[in-house]
């Protein structure tokens, strides 16, 4: 087939080399020049394992232009625009403004809505645009998004047009997935069904892991593992940590509360998540505190990873930062390290080695969980394992989410 692919972000970029790889003959559009002119050189703008030699692998099928007029001959245009918030409520407007540059140049192409987007979207997008409207949310996760989108566990396609719906499952027919057809609403609302009962989860075992810490002989580890045998609990999803973060779950959760209350219809279990979410910050500072006591003004803070997960270069809605910002309010020194983030932070001191900010900072944080991490060594420094990626007491001075510190 000859897509368009509107808007390559992590998904867009992933989601063309891999209907490239598929056989396709894909055109994808950014209209940012430095991020285009990246992508053509061979050289992708964000990290993501396995990206570059996708795209130099499929590079006869793929073109990447800011032309919308390139897109003549499309049957179908995948939208993977961002759908921010703003002061809560999703902001639609890259949506709409793509949506209507490909109407502007094809009356016949689909077009199939990849970024999370409100339910009653499509339906609005149709009547703008006068274009059959698939809603086709992606599942993908940062750090292994290509192998999600050729492996993924389902495929979600709304459509109240069902030509439109057999032309999208024909494009993802080679993933072998199970395919859920639908109404446009049921996917769209699919979407932030999964991203906020994902989010909860996360929020529960972080709630847990406080409680842990109070008793003695609790460790969340140990508690997770014993649930997560149970094939209706499952193992995934129940780290315990600093929070969840991301360009995801903190921006879908909060669009779809938002959502829900103007529909009356409030996700209250969603909003405690959110709540509980909003306090892991707080908690790593406690827990900080109570070695170096209530005053951390010129204590120099070591803190280990910046992305909001490991396996990414992505800092959008990190945890870690909002950690920083945090410990800078309270007048310490902060001291960095990250092996890939590419991130200007005022007022913190970046090393190129974990080994240095470890030297110069009088307590450590672990931020995010990257491998490298694990094999740390600390002469007897205070450290907070935010992470969880240390066996438990492995150091003198070690606290860790989730554990109980009396012995
Ligand atoms: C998430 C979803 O997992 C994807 O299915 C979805 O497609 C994507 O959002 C999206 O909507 O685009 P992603 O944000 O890439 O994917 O990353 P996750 O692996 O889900 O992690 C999100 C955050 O939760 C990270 O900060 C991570 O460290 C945290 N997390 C995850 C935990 O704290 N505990 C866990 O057990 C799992």
């Amino acid at each position: 087939m000859k897509i368009g692919i509107i808007g390559l972000g992590y998904i867009g970029s992933v989601t063309a080399g891999v209907l490239a790889e598929a056989g396709n003959d894909v055109i994808g559009i950014e209209i940012d020049k430095k991020r285009l002119d990246a992508f053509n050189n061979g050289e992708p703008p964000i990290f993501e394992p396995g990206l570059k030699e996708l795209i130099a692998k499929n590079k006869k099928r793929l073109t990447f232009t800011s032309d919308y007029s390139r897109l003549k001959e499309i049957q179908v245009a995948f939208l993977t625009v961002p759908t921010p918030t703003v002061n809560g409520r999703i902001d639609l407007s890259y949506i709409f403004a793509s949506a209507k540059s490909v109407a502007e140049i094809t009356k016949t192409a689909t077009l199939i809505i990849k970024s999370t987007v409100v339910p009653g979207t499509a339906a609005k997008v149709n009547s703008e645009t006068g274009l059959a409207v698939v809603s086709n949310p992606e599942f993908t996760k940062e750090g292994t998004a290509i192998d999600d989108t050729r492996r993924p566990d389902r495929i979600i396609i709304g459509a109240k047009d069902g030509n439109a719906a057999n032309l999208v499952e024909k494009i993802w027919e080679f993933t072998e997935a199970p395919i859920l057809k639908t109404t446009n609403e049921n996917a769209e609302l699919i979407k932030y069904a999964s991203n906020s009962f994902l989010a909860t989860k996360i929020s529960f075992i972080n709630e847990l892991a406080n409680l842990c810490e109070t008793i003695s002989g609790c460790d969340v580890e140990t508690v997770a593992k014993g649930m997560g045998f149970d094939k209706r609990i499952s193992p995934y999803f129940l780290k315990a940590g600093i929070g969840y973060g991301g360009s995801c779950f903190p921006k879908d959760t909060t669009a779809i509360a938002e959502f829900a209350k103007e529909n009356k219809s409030p996700l209250t279990l969603v909003e405690t998540a959110i709540k509980i979410n909003s306090e892991r910050i707080d908690k790593v500072i406690s827990l900080l505190k109570e070695e170096l006591g209530n005053n951390l003004r010129e204590k120099k803070i070591g803190v280990l990873g910046l992305t909001f997960k490991q396996d990414t270069d992505d800092t959008r809605g990190s945890q870690a930062i909002q950690l920083i910002e945090r410990l800078l309010a309270e007048s310490a020194i902060v001291n960095v390290y990250d092996p890939i983030a590419k991130v200007n932070l005022e007022n913190v001191k970046r090393f190129k080695t974990k080994e240095d900010c470890i030297e110069n900072s009088v307590a450590i944080i672990i931020a995010t969980e990257w491998p490298e991490f694990k094999n740390i060594k600390v002469n007897d420094k205070l450290v907070i394992d935010a992470k969880r990626i240390l066996p438990p007491r492995s150091f003198n001075n070690l606290k860790s989410i989730g554990l109980s510190w009396r012995k």
